[in-house]
This record gives structure tokens, C-alpha cells and sequence, in this order.
């Protein structure tokens, strides 16, 4: 036997028979010729027509498939994985003030999801209170308005903050946010070593494609590590950092590069994380992912197998991790927002549920499943609740969560994982060449990366080699649905007033001194004594506002400007 899983003689017959097929193929296509002149994933990665053995003749079953729950992790990061528990059916959700987000939560408690997952507003993700300039016409609009405390003990009221996992997807004040949650549970009587959620917290990714910028990258950097080194030691249960390939890919990277920026900032939180003085082992179990899933079914089925297994062949081989834990790539996943249209909107039920589908038996964790009317605006309740049933019927109605990882052993899925690994690994070298990921930004690497896929893309797409039915297919007119805004301006000053009366009934001398050891510590030097996480969660609980923490950030450590590079 070759270090495959076929033995010589067979692989020899196939090769041989194989031949054959050829020939029977192209004389096939005498009759009928191939309907496209080439064939190729949404990220444009060639396909061929059929895979067979000799596609995956070198794989070693243990070296590069293993068993769920085992190193590689390749065909899941759980033994039992959906036999035992299925993926969190985890809603973004977010509107107008923290009452408003709090009955949407409720909404979709009720109506089953099994984890919660916060959109903020424009003004609270940039770190400014609604009353800033900057943040006219905005509060509510994009996401929830939170200023103070007091905003986030209403988003949360009813809510059990020991039994519900929390997902924030916060990134620069990141910190800030987490304080006021923990603070608000220690409040209402929570343990903190109880608390279980994420905080998105990936800097890395908003300077390479969201672009949600605050503080230069170093000082970024060192807050993340604040957060996950506080976290280690006192909020055991949660995961601090959700390093994130969704935004890489909705601004138009290759699934490829989706994978391999998204590793590589994993790389380099864990590079920082160990300078610090942090052991792998103590920290990386606690990092998790957020990756897309597009709309070309396979490609993302074998990108996220891929990731399972170069995440733990990195951990275990570049950082020496020596738990299992700390080499599991546990991740949510997002479909494709970029690949819905406002053309023919229902249609986008069929594309979210077969990103769903994809992400399934991609092995997710968590999962968080598009409306159809998120194109246009804040999904109506309707929409949320068909996107929510869409899991539901995934995981009780086709059988799909009751085999683990069945596509493996798939010729093509195993071929196109390979595929995918060999190509990321390509980048993960050329970002070491570069000097890492901040340096790579620095140059504009994977940010012009980007731009010529998108470029390239919208290229295919307009020749008509890439098909979006009811767009370059059967085109329709659009809009047709009817644009809803949920949120008036009203609610802006009613926010606006209410965060004014908060600030007038603080301790003046209370918060000032709290405010103080903030500075204090973020002027020093980066070690635990230097933390910020507990001085931020004494000047919260004094009632400071995320924008006072911000400001007092952008103070000590600067500002960022996207330097634009087209
Ligand atoms: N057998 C035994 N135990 C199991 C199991 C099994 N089969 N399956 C799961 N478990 C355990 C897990 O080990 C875990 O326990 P632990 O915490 O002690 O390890 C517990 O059950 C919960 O399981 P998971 O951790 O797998 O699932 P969660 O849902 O709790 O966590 C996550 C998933 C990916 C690790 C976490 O980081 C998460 O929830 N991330 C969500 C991030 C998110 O929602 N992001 C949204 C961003 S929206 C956005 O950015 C887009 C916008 O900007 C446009």
C-alpha cells in the first residue's frame, strides 16, 4: 500500500481505466460540447469533471482526515459533534434603543434560537455616545444604540446571562462593551467565571476589510491581548477574540483568501498573545472563528474542513500547543450577505438555505442564517423567523446533522480541501515573508489581494461567466419589496436625552477617580498590572460612557486613518 489509501495495483488500473473514460468523454462531446468553455467555484478555482482515487492517491486517512473530535480535526471539532448537540442557531440581531433589541431577542427566544448575537449601531461600533456629532442620523439605525450601563442591563432584561451565550460583534471598543456586560451580570447577581458568550474583538480584520478603525494597529493589538489575558484568568467560560473571515470575503476576497487572512490574523493574535507572556495552552482554547458561507456549496464546505486542519497543524507545529483544545478551530458562521439581491428578494431563501446547508455539513459550531429582506433593510420579524426556521429544518427534518461530516471521502471534497490548504499555506508563507499581518497591512498586501478578486469578480459577473439569477439572468426589475425604516429620529433624541439625565445623577469623584486608573494603566506599559479590563470595569460601573472610554483611548494611543489605497 502507498501512503494512500488505494494499493499500487489499483491506482495502476485506475489510471489506465480512467484513460479510457477520457476517451469516451471527448467523444461525448462530439454530440454535445461542455455548456460553459470552463468551470469554476464562485472564487474562481477551476473544477474538473470528475474526480476519482487518483485525485486523492498521496492522502494518509490518519495524518489528514483523523476522527471527529481528533487531531486534525478535520471532520469535526467534537467526537459526537451534531449527534450530541447541534450548531447554536445564533441570530444577529440589533435595532433602535436596548428595549428594542431586547423584543427581538425575546422574539426569537421564543421562536427557538439557542444563542444570542448583538448588532451594535454605527456611532457605538466607531466608540462614540449618541449625542456626538458624528453621530447624527444614525442611533439605532444599523444596529442597537448602547451608551451607558443602563443600556445594557435593558438589552439583557429577562434574559438569564448564566444559561444564554452572548455573541457582541464589537471590534475597536471592544473592551469597553465587554466591561458594561460583565458589569451589568455582576450587577444583577451573575458570576462572572459564569458567563459564556464571544466578543468579535478582531481588530485585524477591520484595518484588511470592514474598516470600523479607531486606534492605529499596535495599540489595538494590545488591547485585544488585554481582553484575552483577562478573560484567561477571570471570565474562564469566554471566548475573546472571533477571528473573523466574514468581512474579508464579503469585501470581495476568494474563499482562499478568506481562509488563509483569517488564519494568519489567528497567527498573529497568538504571536502577540505569547509575547505578552500568556502559554498557549492557557489562552488559544478560548479563541474562536467566524467564517462566511458563500454561495458556491463545495468551496465552502471544503474551506472550512481545511481551516479545522491547518489551524491545528499550526497550533500544534508552529506554537507547540499541547492540548487538544487549544488546536480546535470552533466557529460561527454568516451567509453570504454579499450574495443576496434586492432583485426577485424571495429568491434569497433558496441561496441562504444552501449556504445554511453548506456551512451544516461544513461542521459550524454556531450558525446565524440571512433574512430575506437584509438587503434592503432591518429584517422584519417574517423574515427573521423564516431564516431562523430554515435551520430549524436543516437540523430536524433532512437528516443532515445526523452523520458526521458525511461528504468525506468524497473524491472532489477531499481533492478541493487539499486544494484549499495548499493555496492558504501559499499566503501564510508569502504573509511571513512580509514580516507578518500588520506589516503586510501596512504595505496594502492583502487589501489589494482583495480588491483585484472583487474586481475580478464584478468583472465575471458583468461578462455574464459568473450567472446571479434576476440580476444577469432573467433580470427584474427591482426594488420589489417595499423599503420599511424601523427606526425614526425621534428615537435619537430620546436616546440622546436619556444618556444626558444618566451623566447628571453620576459620582463625579467616583468615576473621575476610576477614569484616572484607566489612564493610568493605559499609559504604562502592556502586563497584567497594566490591564485595562478591570479599571474599565469600575469606571463603567461609575457610569463613564463607551464614548468617554473611547475618547480617553484616542487620547493615549492616537487615532487611525485608513490610508485609502485604491
Ligand atoms: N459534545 C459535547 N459538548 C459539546 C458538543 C458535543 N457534541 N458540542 C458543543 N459542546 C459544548 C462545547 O464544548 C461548549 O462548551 P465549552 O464552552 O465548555 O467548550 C458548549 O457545548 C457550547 O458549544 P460551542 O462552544 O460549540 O457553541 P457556542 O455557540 O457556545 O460557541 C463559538 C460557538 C464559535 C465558539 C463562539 O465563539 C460563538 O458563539 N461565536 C459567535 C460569533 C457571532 O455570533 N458572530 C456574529 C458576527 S455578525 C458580523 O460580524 C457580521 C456583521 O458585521 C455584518
Amino acid at each position: 500500500m502507498g501512503k494512500g489509501m488505494f494499493s499500487e495495483s489499483q491506482l495502476e488500473r485506475m489510471e489506465r481505466e480512467y484513460q479510457d473514460w477520457l476517451g469516451e468523454y471527448q467523444k461525448a462531446l462530439q454530440r454535445l460540447p461542455e455548456r460553459l468553455e470552463r468551470f469554476s467555484t464562485v472564487s474562481d478555482m477551476e473544477v474538473k469533471s470528475l474526480y476519482t482515487p487518483l485525485d486523492i492517491k498521496e492522502k494518509d486517512y490518519f495524518e489528514d482526515l483523523g476522527f471527529p473530535g481528533q487531531y486534525p480535526f478535520t471532520r469535526g471539532v467534537q467526537p459526537t459533534m451534531y449527534r450530541a448537540r447541534l450548531w447554536t442557531m445564533r441570530m444577529f440581531a440589533g435595532l433602535g434603543t436596548a428595549e428594542d433589541t431586547n423584543k427581538r431577542f425575546h422574539y426569537l427566544i421564543e421562536h427557538g434560537e439557542t444563542g444570542l448575537s448583538t448588532a451594535f449601531d454605527f456611532p457605538t461600533l466607531m466608540g462614540y455616545d449618541t449625542d456626538a456629532p458624528v453621530a447624527r442620523g444614525e442611533c439605532g439605525k444599523c444596529g442597537v444604540a448602547i451608551d451607558t450601563i443602563d443600556d445594557m442591563r435593558r438589552l439583557f432584561a429577562g434574559i438569564n446571562l448564566e444559561e444564554v451565550t452572548t455573541s457582541m460583534t464589537i471590534n475597536p471598543p471592544a473592551s469597553v462593551i465587554w466591561a458594561m456586560y460583565i458589569a451589568n451580570a455582576e450587577n444583577e447577581g451573575y458570576d462572572r467565571k459564569k458567563l459564556g458568550g464571544t466578543i468579535q474583538n478582531d481588530c485585524l480584520k477591520e484595518f484588511i476589510a470592514q474598516k470600523t478603525l479607531m486606534l492605529p494597529p499596535e495599540p489595538s493589538l494590545r488591547l485585544v491581548v488585554d481582553t484575552v489575558e483577562f478573560g484567561t484568568y477571570e471570565v474562564p467560560r469566554w471566548n475573546t477574540i472571533s477571528i473573523s473571515g466574514y468581512h474579508i470575503r464579503e469585501a470581495g476576497a476568494t474563499a482562499v483568501q478568506e481562509l488563509a487572512f483569517t488564519i494568519y490574523d489567528g497567527i498573529t493574535y497568538v504571536e502577540e498573545c505569547i509575547k505578552r507572556g500568556l502559554k498557549v495552552d492557557d489562552f488559544a482554547g478560548r479563541l474562536s472563528f467566524f467564517w462566511n458561507s458563500h454561495i458556491d456549496f463545495f468551496e465552502e464546505i471544503a474551506k472550512m474542513r481545511a481551516a479545522r486542519r491547518m489551524w491545528a497543524r499550526i497550533m500544534k507545529e508552529r506554537f507547540k500547543a499541547q492540548k487538544p483544545r487549544s488546536m480546535l478551530c470552533r466557529f460561527h458562521t454568516q451567509t453570504a450577505g454579499c450574495s443576496l439581491t434586492a432583485q426577485e428578494p424571495y429568491n434569497n431563501i433558496i441561496r441562504t438555505t444552501t449556504e445554511a446547508l453548506a456551512a451544516v455539513l461544513g461542521g459550524t459550531q454556531s450558525l446565524h442564517t440571512n433574512s430575506l429582506d437584509e438587503v434592503y433593510m432591518i429584517p422584519s420579524e417574517e423574515a427573521v423567523r423564516i431564516a431562523l426556521r430554515t435551520q430549524q429544518i436543516l437540523a430536524d427534518e433532512t437528516g443532515v446533522a445526523n452523520v458526521i461530516d458525511p461528504l468525506a471521502g468524497s473524491y472532489f471534497v477531499e481533492a478541493l480541501t487539499d486544494k484549499m490548504e495548499e493555496e492558504a499555506m501559499a499566503y501564510i508563507r508569502k504573509l511571513d515573508e512580509l514580516g507578518g499581518m500588520v506589516a503586510a497591512i501596512e504595505k496594502d498586501y492583502p487589501q489589494m489581494e482583495i480588491a483585484d478578486a472583487a474586481y475580478q469578480f464584478q468583472q465575471q459577473v458583468e461578462r455574464g461567466e459568473k450567472i446571479i439569477i434576476g440580476v444577469n439572468k432573467f433580470p427584474s426589475e427591482r426594488p420589489e419589496l417595499e423599503f420599511v425604516l424601523r427606526i425614526d429620529d425621534e428615537l435619537e433624541n430620546f436616546q440622546i436625552e436619556r444618556t444626558r439625565q444618566f451623566k447628571e445623577k453620576r459620582d463625579k469623584v467616583k468615576l473621575q477617580k476610576a477614569m484616572d486608573e484607566l489612564r493610568r494603566r493605559c499609559e504604562g506599559p502592556p502586563c497584567w498590572e497594566n490591564n485595562v479590563m478591570p479599571a474599565l470595569i469600575d469606571a463603567v460601573r461609575a457610569g463613564a460612557t463607551e464614548q468617554e472610554c473611547c475618547d480617553l483611548y484616542r487620547e493615549v494611543f492616537g487615532t487611525y486613518t485608513d490610508p485609502g489605497t485604491f
